[in-house]
């Protein structure tokens, strides 16, 4: 008995949280009702079209003529049309069709010609799961901003043209408050009264702003500063006393920011691209005349290749000692070849040995 208190509350809140939940769903379905219905309507529209230009070709006698119009209102006519409603696939649309198909003889015979439109007549005014433009909810109240134009145009009203929904507004690109009316931040009023708000864009180098120059910034955005004239200008950080890239890279500077890039590889350490813009040749290559170029270590007085039977090969940045022609490496040595049989040419006879950096 004691514990049934808190037991009680336990269910209490269970159940209501069901409750919510169950609102919540409603409140989702009532959204979705009224897109379906409105797919019914459509199709319903687009089935009597089709069935109008199907039954009208030229040469009708007078027999044919009345039969047809009376076609043009039968129940055939309908029951064609009503069979083109929903693909079979579309659980929602054939459950709403089937629950409400009396209405559409009701107004197929009886309601027709004082209600045209269908989609008004059935979705909002008698299964009641559509409002009309520009309200929302079970009541069909107005929009945030009014029916005629919710969110003062710059904006969408949840629920809008449906039972369900809060009617509250979520702002297009740039708007921002309850009513839409306000700019957001990057943009600027260029309209504005009580019911009437026009954002446009700040210039790229505002934060905010009250115009579209990039001197009329309130605040400059990052990687911008503002000048003498109290406009806002690119900061070179490719500029400064310690630069923002590492020591193999040079920096590039961009409107509002900067990268950082890698030195060609005959550098060590640049300032910019190509083998000319190095601040040191890197290892293997050296500065001719501004510019870093490979050293060829094989055409050098003293040879590098100390070995016997070795050739020097040169390459970018280095060079290579490998056994000459009729030779093969055998234990860091150059020795003679077995010498075939027959005679071959003997191409593939070049093995590499050693790779050499130089210091
Ligand atoms: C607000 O501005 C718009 C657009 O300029 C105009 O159509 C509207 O009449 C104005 N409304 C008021 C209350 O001044």
């Amino acid at each position: 008995m004691l514990s049934s208190g808190p037991k009680l509350l336990a269910l209490c809140s269970c159940l209501s949280l069901l409750v919510l939940s169950h609102v919540i769903e409603a409140k989702k379905d009532f959204k979705s009702a009224c897109s379906t219905c409105k797919e019914i309507t459509d199709n319903f529209e687009k089935g009597y079209d089709r069935t109008a230009k199907q039954n009208f070709g030229g040469g009708n006698t007078a027999w044919e003529e009345r039969k047809l119009s009376k076609y043009e209102t039968s129940e055939i006519r309908l029951v064609e049309i009503l069979e083109g409603l929903c693909e079979s696939s579309s659980f929602e649309c054939n459950r709403m069709l089937e629950e409400h198909e009396e209405h559409f003889e009701t107004w197929w015979f009886k309601r027709k010609t004082k209600h045209p439109d269908l989609n008004k007549w059935f979705c909002i005014e008698t299964i009641k799961v559509c409002c009309p433009k520009g309200t929302f909810g079970p009541d069909c109240n107005a929009c945030v901003g009014g029916s005629d134009r919710p969110c003062h145009g710059n904006g969408k009203c949840d629920g809008d043209g449906t039972r369900g929904g809060n009617g509250k507004c979520s702002c297009d690109l740039g708007y921002e408050g309850e009513f839409c009316l306000d700019c957001m931040d990057g943009y600027f009023n260029k309209e504005k009264n009580d019911t009437f708000s026009l954002c446009s864009e700040c210039h790229s180098s505002c934060k905010t702003c009250t115009g579209a120059t990039h001197q009329d910034c309130d605040e400059c955005k990052d990687g911008w500063e503002e000048d003498d004239q109290e406009a806002c200008v690119d900061v070179n950080e490719c500029a400064k006393e310690v630069s923002p890239c590492t020591e193999h890279q040079y920096c590039l500077n961009t409107e509002g920011s900067y990268s950082c890039k890698t030195c060609d590889k005959e550098c060590s350490g640049c300032t910019g691209a190509g083998p000319d813009k190095c601040q040191t040749c890197a290892n293997g290559y050296q500065d001719t005349d501004g510019t870093c170029t490979d050293i060829d270590e094989c055409s050098q007085p003293e040879s590098v290749c100390t070995e016997e039977n070795q050739q020097c090969l040169n390459t970018k940045g280095s060079y290579s000692c490998i056994c000459s022609i009729g030779f093969e490496e055998q234990d860091g040595k150059c020795v003679q070849m077995p010498q075939p049989d027959t005679e071959e040419d003997s191409d593939s006879s070049v093995t590499n040995t050693n790779q050499h950096n130089e210091l």
